[in-house]
């Protein structure tokens, strides 16, 4: 039996944070053991709002050196970068045509970033779950490990792959039973980590885009500015740490970060942490925080010095992704009648 597929992706835009990696890279991890797995840098998802082409290919491979610092293993998980693998836009393509255009309007992360955008939101940015699902779909992926922010878009994949592809185009075998197209992918969204809020709000996402850097610890912080911003962290004014409580988005939220970083269940954290004070409750949350990052950081320093082998891993990664896209490719472009490429 060949081992269920998994894949996933996070945009090289800026230093990826504690949410990404608690959310998403660091349950990419263990889905190595049992998984056939695919991890993408999806830096085509990137330039869906405005960007600095002077960054976009630095920032790739540091998304990519940051996969295999926090444990990607690219013995064991293909490694690539979306673009360099061009079923990807082709397909998007294709599922562009089949996709109405009021799934796509109706997407939460659409309205989101289209608010702050005014009149210069891009046709890009309106189509980016269209090239979420074709990089799902490309690779037959039974399993997409992402944070609960995703949801939505895994959904709407879902649907394109069922609704407007496999009920729509399937070929029929011998007995007449339609052979589905596109695996129907299922999303794996663990509950702790799945949403990390920020550290100057309890109640809104830890985000690349917030402008204010106090609001999220990067991958990368060094020791003195995690435990700077930690200690900035919004507060209230009640004694003890608790889970639970909707008057109290803070103290869920970095009681919660501490169970994480310190790898206790949220039992032992809310027990350790119950009668706390936040004077006493933020260094132990700092140190949990930079001794858990430290071993990421080490790893991220090693893989830096040597550029050219974050890119041998990714150009392995680009032939190996690309054997299995353009077999679906394929299998896509004669499901919906095109004359075949001699
Ligand atoms: P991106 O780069 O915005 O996020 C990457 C991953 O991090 C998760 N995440 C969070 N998890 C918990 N708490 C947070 N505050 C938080 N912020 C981000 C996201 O859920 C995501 O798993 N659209 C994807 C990128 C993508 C993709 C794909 C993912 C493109 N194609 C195919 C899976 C499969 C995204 O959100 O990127």
């Amino acid at each position: 039996m060949p081992r269920p597929r998994v894949l996933s992706g996070v945009q090289p835009t800026g230093a990826l944070h504690l949410g990404n990696w608690l959310g998403a890279i660091r349950n990419w991890v263990a889905l190595q053991d049992s998984h056939d797995t695919y991890f993408c840098v999806v830096d085509l998802h990137a330039i869906t709002v405005p960007h600095d082409p002077a960054r976009l290919a630095e920032d790739t491979l540091t998304t990519a050196a940051l996969y295999l610092a926090c444990g990607i293993d690219p013995q064991r998980s293909t490694v690539f970068v979306q673009s360099h693998v061009s079923a990807h836009s082709e397909l998007a393509w294709l599922l562009n045509c089949v996709t109405p255009l009021n799934w796509l309007e109706r997407m939460i992360q659409f309205k989101e970033k289209a608010i702050k955008q005014g009149d210069q939101v891009s046709v890009g940015l309106l189509d980016y779950p269209v090239l979420m699902a074709a990089d799902i779909l490309l690779y037959d992926a039974d399993l997409v490990p992402v944070g609960e922010d995703q949801k939505q878009h895994l959904e709407l994949a879902r649907d394109i792959a069922q609704q407007r592809i496999n009920a729509r185009f399937a070929p029929r075998d011998a007995a007449g039973e339609p052979i589905p197209v596109l695996k129907v992918p299922e999303p794996l969204i663990l509950k702790d980590g799945a949403r990390v809020m920020g550290l100057t709000d309890g109640s809104s996402k830890m985000s690349k885009s917030d402008p204010n850097e106090g609001s999220r610890i990067s991958l990368l912080d060094p020791p003195e500015l995690i435990t700077k911003k930690i200690k900035r962290a919004k507060t209230d004014p009640t004694m003890g740490l608790e889970f639970g409580n909707p008057e109290r988005p803070e103290a869920d939220n970095l009681l919660g970060l501490y169970a994480l970083l310190a790898g206790k269940s949220r039992e032992q954290a809310s027990q350790e942490c119950g009668a706390m004070g936040w004077g006493t409750f933020k260094p132990l949350l700092a140190e949990a925080a930079v001794e858990a990052l430290r071993p990421v950081q080490e790893r991220y320093q090693q893989w830096r010095q040597d550029p050219g082998a974050v890119e041998a891993v990714l150009r392995d990664g680009q032939a190996q992704a690309a054997t299995v896209a353009e077999e679906t490719l394929d299998r896509v472009r004669q499901a919906l009648g095109f004359l075949p490429r001699s």
